[in-house]
């Protein structure tokens, strides 16, 4: 049996890497509620400490999943505004929805989040979504891409959705996700995928338009669904009444810091906001 030659570049002693590796530190999330759900645990002297993060781990690459009109496009927007307001470049890749119709959603969102006009000049819009070759290519994306960090100075990168990337081609969505993560590693982003979720799924499952595949292959999922209050042990549970709609929200894993594990409720404020609430057991739970 002929051996091929060894990879050299591959072998790394850990002592090495750990010396290497980032500072964990988090990144404002730009929803109430969900800073304080990512914490980190450190050593003083022999004690474990755990404290709140507070944000998404800087450089993680978060899926963010739910069925239709359960708030991933608002998450993805105010994390986008979040960062801009710091002055951290972000681009948003639009696969959906044209740039402008994005544009009055971000700017509704900027409005109710009380930021600055001048945060929109760090966010720079790519038009997937009235471009095929973008869609459809790619390579042809991650050029586009690269123009675009250089342009704001992107620390950030937002994809809404995934799923229109690899809609009719779900084979190929694990290579397409996975080498979408190795870009954002190798360009030191930390990212928001949004993907869109079957109604045959399961509501507070990981699972996504082509199965797992997302999940694995990102840091971190965050699950979002929606309820209708159907019969009074619900009502009584949600504390909403019947036939009024009850959203939650729950971290289904995170494998670069501690997170909180429990299913919180979460609303949509009147003026378009997200905000995530109390877990749905209460605080001791
Ligand atoms: N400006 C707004 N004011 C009030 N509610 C809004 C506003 N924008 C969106 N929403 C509510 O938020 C829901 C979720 O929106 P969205 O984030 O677009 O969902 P998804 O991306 O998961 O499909 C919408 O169905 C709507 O009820
Ligand atoms: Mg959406």
């Amino acid at each position: 049996m002929a051996f091929a030659k060894p990879n050299f570049e591959a072998l790394k002693l850990a002592s090495e890497a750990v010396r290497e590796a980032p500072k964990l530190e988090g990144v404002p999330t730009g929803v109430p509620g969900l800073d304080e759900l990512f914490f980190i645990t450190e050593f003083k002297g022999d004690k474990p400490v755990t404290r709140p993060l507070p944000g998404f781990p800087r450089y993680a690459a978060i899926h963010v999943t739910g069925v239709s009109d359960t708030g991933k496009s608002l998450l993805a927007e105010q994390f986008t505004l979040a960062q801009a307001e710091r002055g951290e470049g972000v681009i948003f890749v639009t696969v959906e929805v044209p740039a402008n119709f994005v544009s009055v959603g971000l700017e509704q969102r900027r409005q109710a989040m009380r930021i600055d006009k001048k945060a929109m000049d760090h966010v720079l819009l790519v038009d997937a979504a009235s471009h095929d070759e973008l869609r459809e290519d790619l390579p042809s994306l991650l050029s586009t891409l690269d123009v675009a960090l250089g342009k704001v100075e992107a620390r950030h990168l937002v994809v809404d959705s995934l799923t229109g990337l690899y809609e009719a081609k779900e084979i190929a969505a694990r290579a397409l996700v996975r080498k979408l993560y190795a870009y954002t590693k190798d360009r030191g982003l930390t990212a928001i995928f949004t993907s869109q979720k079957r109604s045959g799924h399961e509501e507070l499952s990981a699972e996504a338009a082509g199965g797992y595949v997302v999940s694995h292959v990102m840091d971190a999922t965050l699950v979002l669904a929606k309820k209708l209050v159907m019969s009074t042990a619900q009502a009584k549970i949600w504390k909403k009444p019947i036939g009024e709609l009850v959203r939650f929200f729950r971290i289904d894993g995170s494998r670069m810091c501690g997170h909180d594990s429990r299913t919180h409720f979460m609303e949509i404020t009147p003026e378009g906001l997200l905000v995530v609430g109390p877990p749905v057991g209460g605080e001791e739970a």
